[in-house]
């Protein structure tokens, strides 16, 4: 619908490393290396399961989750699903998977789900003048069994409130106390990252939140899509994003 003028960051890399330099932040990053045999290695040993990603991908592309259950290595693409026996078998074809292209290799976070669909979360911050100003919180909705919750991969948005009622049954203020954070989190993140990319106007922020209830930063999106808003029953939202997209575009 626009196009985008105002400054982004694809590197998943850089803006990880950026952002691991803040304590606050670097509490809530799921432990993240370059995907290297060694890094591969101790990642296995550390957590039950990983993600690997690349450094440029979005919308879930590219992307493969890797469980390991007692002696066997279970590799998910969106497509399939295959097992290996042995680690150099593992290896052999992620290096076919991966090619040359540069991977990020990261602890699995357990998401809640409903029915067997994965939930996570984007949130929407916006800087239509001067400020960086909250535009929405929206839950994602994977397919079943689905390793993504992208909309490009079958996503529906749910309410922050609704999916967390209906997984974690958390309390009204419970819930508030919860979207408070995330809120928090992501001002003090849209400040680091604006400390060196001045240019920015947008941070689509997806977080995880696992069965414990833990809160979880998945990735920041500094070209993030809005279609995803559009889907909520408060119609409210999407028109507030939209205003604030032709002030940005009419700056930019
Ligand atoms: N560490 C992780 N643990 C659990 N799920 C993850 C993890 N990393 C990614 N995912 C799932 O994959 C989706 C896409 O990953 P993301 O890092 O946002 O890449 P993309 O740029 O392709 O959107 C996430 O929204 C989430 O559903
Ligand atoms: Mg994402």
């Amino acid at each position: 619908m626009y196009k985008r003028r105002y400054q982004y960051v694809v590197s998943k890399w850089a803006k990880t490393q950026l952002l691991m330099e803040n304590e606050m932040i670097r509490s809530y990053i799921p432990e993240t290396q370059l995907l290297t045999r060694q890094s591969l290695l101790q990642m296995l040993e550390r957590y039950p399961f990983l993600y690997l990603k690349p450094d440029n991908g979005m919308k879930g592309k590219g992307i493969f989750r890797l469980d390991q259950i007692q002696k066997t290595y279970w590799l998910h693409t969106s497509e399939w699903v295959k097992s290996f026996s042995n680690l150099n078998q593992v290896t052999g074809m992620l290096k076919r998977l991966t090619k040359d292209n540069k991977y990020l290799i990261q602890q699995g976070v357990e998401l809640i789900t409903q029915q067997g669909m994965p939930i996570d979360f984007r949130l929407l911050l916006q800087k239509p003048k001067d400020e960086w100003v909250y535009s929405g919180v929206v839950g994602k909705l994977g397919e079943k069994n689905s390793i993504t919750t992208n909309l490009a991969c079958g996503g529906k948005a749910i309410p922050f409130r609704t999916a967390i009622e209906n997984t974690l049954g958390l309390s009204y203020g419970e819930i508030r106390d919860l979207r408070d954070e995330l809120m928090d989190l992501s001002f003090l993140i849209a400040d680091e990252l604006t400390f060196t990319y001045p240019g920015l106007r947008e941070l689509g922020i997806d977080y995880a939140i696992d069965t414990k209830g833990k809160a979880w930063l998945i990735e920041v999106n500094t070209t993030p899509g809005h279609r995803l808003f559009k889907g909520l029953p408060n119609e409210k939202i999407y028109k507030r994003i939209i205003r604030n997209i032709k002030i940005i575009y009419s700056d930019t």
